[in-house]
């Protein structure tokens, strides 16, 4: 049952790893499929003797990666990271995508930003024809949250979103808090259909740090399917 559940992320995960050049830095992504790809990086290149260096975007995936031998390395070591590999919550038919349900979306934002190639792995469950049944991840500073809240939930609503919910992760009394030491809001919007004007809206709000609607940044989407079968978009 669980092989079932995890193989599409694992076949993605797998197929992947054909965009690794080990003579070059790697980004290493955040969430389930990615530990599955961590994984086969130790089993393909660690124990046959081959290094692995890399740049990661969680405490979450530092401490797998260097538990399994891969050497990770700060962004701010590097001129460039060669090819990022990253999970997502959901992608659209433009390779446009929300992240950050695990919360690393701001460091998966900037790794992703200085990463010559930007590969998503998921499983046929991440594909969709609109973004925004996932809610929407925005990280916000933590001073003034509520204020930031209440602004965002005023710009939905001008953008003609019908009482928009914006909740924060984990509870509003004890609040998720990010690597950068910030918290995350959940917009649960059902339907993004101006994923552009959305995002540009958002990020001009004072306090906002980062959004997880990724447009335009996706090289290519590597989806696997639990029949073992994968398809490269
Ligand atoms: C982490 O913050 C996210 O952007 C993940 O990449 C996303 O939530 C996918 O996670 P899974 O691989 O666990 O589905």
């Amino acid at each position: 049952m669980e092989r079932k559940i995890n193989s599409g992320k694992k076949i993605a995960a797998t197929k992947s790893l054909e965009f690794i050049d080990p003579k070059k830095i790697i980004g290493l992504g955040t969430g389930s499929t990615v530990n599955h790809l961590i994984n086969k990086i130790h089993e393909t290149f660690i124990l046959n003797g081959q290094s692995i260096t890399a740049v990661s975007t969680s405490t979450e995936t530092t401490d797998l990666a260097s538990s399994l031998g891969i050497n990770i390395i700060d962004l701010d070591q590097v001129d460039e990271v060669n090819v990022v590999i990253d999970g997502a919550d959901e992608v659209d038919p433009e390779k446009n995508l929300i992240k950050g349900g695990g919360g690393a979306l701001l460091m998966e934002k900037i790794v992703a930003s200085y990463s010559k190639q930007v590969i998503i792995i998921v499983d046929s469950s991440k594909i969709v024809s609109n973004l925004g049944k996932f809610p929407l991840p925005v990280e916000v500073v933590q001073f003034g949250s509520e204020r930031i809240k209440a602004s965002i939930e005023r710009f939905l609503i001008s953008l003609g979103y019908q009482m928009p919910k914006v909740t924060f992760r984990r509870s509003a009394s004890n609040k998720y808090v990010t690597d950068q030491q910030n918290y995350i809001l959940d917009l649960h919007l059902n339907e993004i259909l101006d994923p552009k004007t959305l995002s540009i809206g958002l990020l001009q709000i004072v306090g906002v740090v980062e959004i997880g609607l990724f447009i335009d940044m996706a090289s290519k989407i590597i989806i696997g399917n639990d029949d073992g079968s994968c398809k490269v978009i």
